[in-house]
């Protein structure tokens, strides 16, 4: 009996693991389907990254398409600014709001489309999104960002913007592109 018991159980363990790991993939998949995959930032290099940006106390921060929210959760730790991070992704966003459940009060995730945020109340804003979304953004940035804001692109450059590039960060395997707007 005991040996049923036990046989079932781990039947049912196999079965909701082998569920979890489909639901994941199958949210990696809805992320490049919408836009971009799900590379997070190096855990080493987003200190540095955001050092390089000079956030301030008690600024805000937004990032567009957060992940597991490593970049936001980094900032409002170590340099106690505001942060906002939204991702069309539930699944990422659900562990996102997991880790950083003791910084709520500084910290909001939301499961939203990056094109309908709105960027006015702002002073960085962090992305780490394929070119061509970035080439969309660009008409957004120009018209809501503030005229201090920083925006903050890791992995690659905002076409035709290399006269607003501010500094370089050049690491492997991606550079960080620092801009005002
Ligand atoms: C390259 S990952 C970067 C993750 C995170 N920013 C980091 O640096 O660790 C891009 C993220 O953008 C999200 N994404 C893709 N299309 C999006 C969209 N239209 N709106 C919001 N988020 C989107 C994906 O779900 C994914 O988490």
């Amino acid at each position: 009996m005991l040996e049923v018991v036990l046989y079932f159980s781990f039947l049912l363990l196999e079965l909701l693991f082998a569920f979890g790991i489909f639901i994941y993939i199958l949210s990696l998949l809805f992320s490049s389907f919408m836009g971009a995959p799900y590379v997070p930032t190096k855990k080493k290099s987003v200190l540095e990254i955001l050092k390089g940006a000079g956030l301030r106390k008690g600024s805000a921060l937004l990032e567009l398409g957060c992940g597991d929210g490593r970049v936001v959760r980094t900032a409002v730790e170590n340099f106690q600014v505001k942060g906002l991070g939204l991702d069309i992704n539930p699944l990422l966003i659900f562990i996102a709001r997991l880790k950083a459940l003791r910084l709520k009060k500084l910290i909001v995730f939301k499961t939203q489309n990056l094109y309908n945020a709105d960027f006015s109340n702002f002073d960085f804003i962090y992305v780490f999104l394929m070119p061509e979304m970035l080439a969309k953004l660009k008409k957004k940035f120009s018209k809501e960002c503030k005229k201090s804001a920083t925006i903050i692109s890791h992995g690659f450059k905002i076409a035709g913007w290399d006269n607003k590039i501010k500094k370089v960060l050049q690491r492997e395997p991606f550079p960080t592109y620092y801009y005002k707007v």
